[in-house]
């Protein structure tokens, strides 16, 4: 498990997706804590807005990482990487959950309801948390950002 605590959110595109994680987390890992940012319905609300609410959450929060859920995952991703330290991925595939972990260390990881489903969700996550990052040569491609 690469944190102690995760941190959720969704617009009106991904709480769904959102709900079926937290109840599928709250299972496979009993013992990590979870906050859950919102939203809780179908009423529309600004993906930029609930992602603010997870980047300032992590940023206060020792050894966390987010999941941000939207439609395509793509709004969320954007809105995210505007925020300072924050690397946030659009993973659609177990290869792409790997990889974001191991050669970018993802902090975020952004999924798409209306492209993934609840099982395919399951193992992104599942992937995502467990891979570590690879460091070395990825640790100083990283610290090229201009963000971090
Ligand atoms: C909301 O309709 C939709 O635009 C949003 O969930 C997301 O997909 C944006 O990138």
């Amino acid at each position: 498990m690469i944190a102690t605590h995760i941190v959720l959110g969704a617009d009106h595109g991904g709480f769904l997706l959102k709900k079926h994680l937290i109840d599928w987390l709250n299972t496979q890992y009993p013992t990590v804590p979870l906050t859950d940012a919102g939203t809780h319905s179908a009423d529309r609300v600004d993906y930029p807005t609930i992602a603010a609410t997870v980047c300032d959450t992590l940023k206060a929060t020792t050894d966390a990482v987010g999941i941000l859920v939207c439609g395509s995952g793509i709004g969320m991703s954007m809105a995210a990487n505007r925020y300072r330290s924050i690397r946030a991925a659009v993973v659609t595939d177990a290869l792409s959950a790997h990889l974001s972990r191991a050669h970018n260390n993802a902090n975020v990881l952004c999924l798409g309801e209306r492209l993934t489903t609840p099982l395919v969700a399951e193992g992104i996550v599942n992937t995502w948390l467990t891979t570590p990052f690879d460091g070395d040569r990825h640790q100083k491609r990283i610290q090229l950002f201009s963000s971090e």
